[in-house]
Order: structure tokens, then C-alpha cells, then sequence
């Protein structure tokens, strides 16, 4: 049976996490595929919110097996802390929670490595989570990481020492002020190392093998958006991972002639968190409206999330480089109220007017072209059927249809699972 593949088409923050709840219930095993705890993804349910950051959003369907797959990068600590969670919920993970030999770990030392890094950037700072996921997957290139699969062998501590005293001597050559006791830092790791030790290491691809061969069906879980992707993306603005289609092959060892649907999410507006350009940003009320309305605040670092009008150049190209089959609308609630909408269809790059996204978007060489159209002043929250969308809602839906060339299956109208409206498929 195909994978099918679920992921951001935007600079991360789309409703993943949401969606593939929803989405759940159709699928025996959820795979997350890259990122780590930069990740922030929300579920809510039953009055009751819940964020994950490196456990795969299927966790809380009691029939669904949960894959943390070998493209994944993992905290001990903080993946303990999700698992402290779940059971504060008594949710039983112990069944239902795998974690692939070959993800690499993320240790203290890399977290201050990408505190460090960030700290001499000064101003071209990446605004990075400080998660760690730069320096580990550098350590995964460059062929020095420790993967889960070594915590089995009987020498996996000193490696450790041996890495995590690489690690300080490269902290020292920034040559920034960090603060850190190193002590306390490890009295934590191998806590939570013990914790993970504790759950069920696989090798991940063989199972997936084995899983599509026994006629299971997989959705595979993207972390943060394709504008993040380190090939993709709006580099260095980026993330350290693949975060598009071809991370998912490689993040759970599954071949691209295997691979089924590709769901792109994306928020009828943008936003952005972190440095980097962003052409559609908005500084004036209506951004603001959006980030009050839409609560853009990041759900791992808690900052302010940048808002601004649908970007078409920018997600048309994402489409493109993920294949997507099915695009699924989030927050159309957040929009309600505006009297005007914004959509950028092309760039006026360099004096010329295009309509692909070129590789630099800085402002001083991309302005965005907008089409307008009219807003609503229905409140969508409590819709639950395509029949009630209003009709400026429509168009707005049928413009980006006809412009992107892909049916949008799913209109989210609030967080909550059942805010979810099913449109017919129109291929
Ligand atoms: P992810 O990283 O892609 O999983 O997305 P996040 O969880 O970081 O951010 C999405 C935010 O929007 C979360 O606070 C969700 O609860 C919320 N959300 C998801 N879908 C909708 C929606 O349709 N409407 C509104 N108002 N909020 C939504
Ligand atoms: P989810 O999965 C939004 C951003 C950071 C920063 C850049 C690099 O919740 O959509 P990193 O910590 O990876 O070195 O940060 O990428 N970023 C995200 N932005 N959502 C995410 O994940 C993100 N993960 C990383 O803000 O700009
Ligand atoms: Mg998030």
C-alpha cells in the first residue's frame, strides 16, 4: 500500500498537527519524517490542548502505531517531557510508540552549539528555536552523530564524551558569552536517555517494509513548511532538514514509486517566525488583526509569529516541489472580517514582472502584485458543511483552485478537531 505524505507548504505553522489528528483515524501507522523539537504541533480536542514536538500527531487514536522515523533528529529531555505528558493523560505509548535505530540524537553540547552560533551571528541571525537541530544534523553530515541504535552498544558513552568534549572546544572558539554547566546539563540527558532506553527501538525502514507489504496504510507527518526546506527554502533562512516530499524517502526509507497521496497544508494567509524575508508581510492593522485573531504565537519558543496575504508565487512553488495531490485550507475563520483580501499572484522582481519565485526574495528585489477580492463577515467557527461557506469564501477557495491546479479537500475553521469542513473532491 502507498504512503501517503502530509506536510507545510509554507515557512511551518500550517495546522499539521491538527490535520493529522483528524486524518488519523484512516491510517494504521503515523510516521514523522524530519525536524525534531523545533517542531511545534497542535492538537485540540475535548476542550483540551495539546502540543507535541517530536511524537508523531496520532498519538492520542488508541488503534494508530506512532513512528518517530531515522530523519528525525531527538532530545532525550524533551522527548521525555512529551512522554510525561501523555501519561499525566493517560495515554498508553508504550504500545503504540516506536522510534526508528537510526535517528540521531540531539545532545546538551548541540544546544549550546546552536546558542553560540546564533550569538556571533549578531544581526544575521538565524532566529533559530535553539532546539539543536542545526549542530545535530551537522554532526549527522559530517559523519560524527550518535543514533539511538548506539545506545545499544556498550561503548555509546564514551562516544558521547568524546563528541560532547569535541562540542565544548568548538563552544569556546565562538568566543560568545554562554553561561552553562555542563554537569547539571548531562544529570538530565542520561536521565531521559534511561527513559528512552526504555521504549522500542526498530529498525524503522525494514518495518515500514513490512507494514506496506501487510497492506497497512502509513501517512507520513512533515515538520516545519517547505519554504524552511535546507535545499528549498529561503536560505540561510532555513531549517538543517529536507522538509519537502523527497525528506519523507529518505527520512523513513521509503521509495519515491511509493508514495501515494501528498497532502500541502497551508493557512489562508502566511506567517513567518524567525528571520528571513517574507514578501507578503503585513506591518500595518491588518497584520496585526491576523496575528490577535489567528493567535500567531509560536507553539515552541512562544514568539510572535509574522503575518501577511497569501502568497500564490510562493505556494504555487511549493506545490511543485512536493507533488501535492490535495491541499487542505487552514484558519479561513481568521479572515473573517476583513472588507478587502489580498492574494499576491506575481513579483515585480528587478523591474520585471514574474511569476515564479526567483532565488533571492529580499525586499529590495521583490515587491509582491496582489489581486483583490471580497471578504465575509461570517463567523466560520461553528460551520461544519461545505453547503454553509459563505460566498466570498467560495471564490476565494475557487480562485486558488484554478490558479494552483489542485483541490482543496479540507477548509479548517478553527482548531478544534471537529472545526473541519470535507469538500468534495472535484478530480
Ligand atoms: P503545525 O506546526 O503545522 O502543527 O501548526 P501549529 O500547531 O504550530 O500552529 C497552528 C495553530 O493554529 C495552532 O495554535 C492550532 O491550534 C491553530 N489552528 C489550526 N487550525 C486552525 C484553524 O482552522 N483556525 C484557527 N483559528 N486556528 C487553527
Ligand atoms: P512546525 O513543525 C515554524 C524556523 C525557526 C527559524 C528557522 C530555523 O511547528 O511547523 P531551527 O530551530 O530549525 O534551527 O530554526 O526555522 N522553524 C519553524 N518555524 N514552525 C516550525 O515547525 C519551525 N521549525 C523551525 O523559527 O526561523
Ligand atoms: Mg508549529
Amino acid at each position: 500500500m502507498a504512503v501517503d505524505l502530509l506536510l507545510g507548504l509554507q515557512w511551518g505553522d500550517e495546522g499539521k498537527g491538527k490535520i493529522v489528528d483528524v486524518l488519523t483515524s484512516n491510517y494504521n501507522i503515523i510516521a514523522r519524517f524530519q525536524g525534531g523539537p523545533n517542531a511545534g504541533h497542535t492538537l485540540v480536542f475535548n476542550g483540551k490542548k495539546h502540543v507535541l514536538h517530536t511524537i508523531p500527531s496520532g498519538i492520542f487514536h488508541d488503534d494508530a502505531t506512532n513512528l518517530v522515523g531515522n530523519g528525525v533528529v531527538i532530545d532525550p529531555v524533551i522527548f521525555k517531557g512529551e512522554l510525561d505528558k501523555l501519561e499525566e493523560q493517560n495515554i498508553d505509548y508504550r504500545k503504540s510508540l516506536l522510534i526508528s535505530r537510526k535517528a540521531h540524537i540531539i545532545l546538551p553540547t548541540h544546544r549550546l552549539l546552536d546558542a553560540a552560533s546564533e550569538a556571533s551571528k549578531g544581526k544575521a541571525k538565524i532566529g533559530s528555536t535553539l532546539k539543536g537541530i542545526g549542530p545535530t544534523y551537522m554532526d549527522k553530515t559530517g559523519r560524527n552523530g550518535i543514533r539511538i541504535g548506539d545506545l545499544e552498544l556498550s561503548d555509546w558513552k564514551e562516544r558521547y564524551r568524546n563528541l560532547a568534549d569535541k562540542h565544548e572546544s568548538m563552544i569556546a572558539y565562538y568566543n560568545v558569552d554562554i553561561e552553562y554547566n555542563l554537569k547539571e546539563l548531562e544529570e538530565e540527558f542520561f536521565k531521559a536517555i534511561d527513559v528512552l532506553k526504555s521504549l522500542t527501538f526498530i529498525d524503522s525502514e525494514e518495518y515500514i517494509y513490512q507494514a506496506q507489504k501487510a497492506e497497512k496504510s502509513i501517512l507520513a507527518e512533515g515538520a516545519q513548511g517547505s519554504l524552511l526546506d535546507i535545499d528549498f527554502g529561503t536560505y540561510p533562512f532555513v531549517t538543517s532538514s529536507n522538509t519537502t516530499a523527497a525528506g519523507a524517502c529518505t527520512g523513513l526509507g521509503v521509495a519515491p514509486n511509493q508514495i501515494g497521496e501528498v497532502f500541502g497544508i497551508f493557512k489562508a494567509y502566511t506567517t513567518r517566525v524567525g528571520s528571513g524575508p517574507f514578501p507578503t508581510e503585513l506591518f500595518d492593522e491588518d497584520g496585526k488583526t491576523m496575528g490577535r485573531v489567528g493567535n500567531e504565537f509560536g507553539a515552541t519558543t512562544g514568539r510572535p509569529r509574522r503575518c501577511g496575504w497569501l502568497d500564490l508565487v510562493a505556494l504555487k512553488y511549493a506545490c511543485r516541489v512536493n507533488g501535492v495531490t490535495q491541499l487542505m485550507m487552514m484558519k479561513g475563520d481568521v479572515l473573517s472580517g476583513f472588507k478587502t483580501l489580498k492574494v499576491c499572484t506575481q513579483y515585480k522582481y528587478k523591474g520585471k514582472t514574474i511569476s515564479h519565485l526567483p532565488y533571492n526574495i529580499e525586499p529590495e528585489n521583490v515587491e509582491p502584485i496582489y489581486t483583490e477580492f471580497s471578504g465575509w463577515n461570517e463567523d466560520l467557527t461553528e460551520m461544519s458543511d461545505a453547503s454553509e461557506l459563505p460566498k466570498a469564501l467560495n471564490e476565494y477557495i475557487d480562485f486558488l483552485e484554478k490558479e494552483l491546479e489542485i483541490p482543496i479537500t479540507i477548509v479548517s475553521v478553527g482548531p478544534d478537531r471537529k472545526q473541519t469542513i470535507f469538500r468534495q473532491q472535484f478530480v
